[in-house]
């Protein structure tokens, strides 16, 4: 059965190889079967600060490494969340329907505030949830693949349909969150009990990098005590963290990959791997190269916002409809 796939990506950081097997890789597999919407979550990159220069230009790195990454316009809607301004809308209804206690006790939220003056924290970082709630439920999303880290924000999209289907009847769509098992967790390579995010410059291997730097990169890899490749995520996070890479981008499991380097050194495997990477995200960076200084990516903007609004327009009324807001044509 076809289903309504949706996920987005923030324009916040210079991307990873860690959004390239959890997101990316993963976008392209659902566009085949399903209906499939992919969108830059740029309202969300306001929810801390940044500057207007560095938004825009990771906005159309997004758009270029979504259509690098094989997502075909054609298939998939690919399109700006600022540009379908009935998330705004669905965003000013449903934040009435998730309670304060509720978004203080999100993770994202408390491992953020904790780091910021207590001044400094926006009202939008704290309502961060609600948005994304409005991004799904506009598209009457059913699967929504994401982060480990975003899980929790699914769920609670999930007790806002409940809550609010109680009380108006069947309007929302409950969605669904699939987090990818292989590459959802793709650590640092310099401390692989850290997640790979979007800051760390040794550990962190960014999809702009240059191929010779990713390879040194690589190679320099934090490994464990030891010389055996075994996947242990507890006891060998290092080694564990390189066989998830290769797994993933081979498409075959960590098994598999423990059996082809049984005889081998972590030297030689480190190389292995480094190929590997190198061997995918080469091609992927050219496409990158082409795409990023031309019109496609305007292009694709333009006719994913209007497709995306087409349906999004549909959800907003009825949830307007359901809540009594007198529908004036
Ligand atoms: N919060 C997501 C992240 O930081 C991005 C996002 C915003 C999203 N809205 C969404 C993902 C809706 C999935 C569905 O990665």
């Amino acid at each position: 059965m076809k289903k309504r796939v949706l996920s987005g990506i923030k324009p916040t950081g210079n991307l990873t190889l860690g959004n390239y097997l959890g997101a990316l890789k993963h976008f392209a597999k659902y566009q085949d079967e399903h209906e499939v919407f992919i969108f830059i979550a740029d309202l969300h990159a306001l929810t801390l600060p940044i500057e207007p220069e560095v938004l825009r230009k990771l906005t159309r790195d997004i758009v270029a490494f979504y259509l690098a990454s094989n997502l075909d316009p054609s298939k998939t809607t690919i399109f700006l969340q600022s540009q379908v301004s009935e998330h705004s809308e669905l965003n000013a209804i449903l934040q009435n329907y998730l309670y304060m206690g509720e978004l203080n006790r999100m993770t994202q939220f408390k491992d953020l505030s904790l780091k910021m003056k207590q001044s400094a924290i926006g009202l939008g970082l704290f309502a961060y949830p609600v948005l994304m709630a409005s991004d799904i439920l506009l598209y009457d999303a059913q699967i929504v693949p994401v982060g480990e880290d975003q899980k929790q924000h699914v769920e609670l999209t999930r007790d806002l349909v409940d809550r609010f289907n109680k009380r108006y009847g069947n309007i929302l769509v409950m969605p669904e969150p699939v987090i990818s098992k292989v590459g959802a967790r793709i650590m640092s390579l310099s401390n692989p009990l850290q997640k790979m995010s979007k800051s760390d410059p040794k550990g962190d291997v960014f999809l702009l990098d240059d191929l010779k730097v990713i390879e040194k990169k690589i190679m320099a890899a934090v490994t464990d005590s030891g010389s055996e490749i075994k996947y242990d995520v507890k006891n060998k996070p290092g080694i564990s963290n390189l066989i998830s890479i290769y797994a993933s981008i081979e498409n075959i499991t960590t098994k598999d990959v423990e059996e082809k380097f049984k005889n081998s050194q972590y030297g030689e495997f480190k190389k292995a791997v480094a190929m590997c990477v190198i061997n995918e995200l080469g091609p992927f960076k050219k496409r990158y190269e082409e795409i990023i200084n031309s019109s496609l990516i305007e292009e694709t903007l333009a006719e994913g916002a209007l497709k995306a609004k087409k349906i999004a327009k549909q959800t907003l009324s009825r949830v307007q409809k359901a809540v009594g807001l007198l529908h004036v044509e």
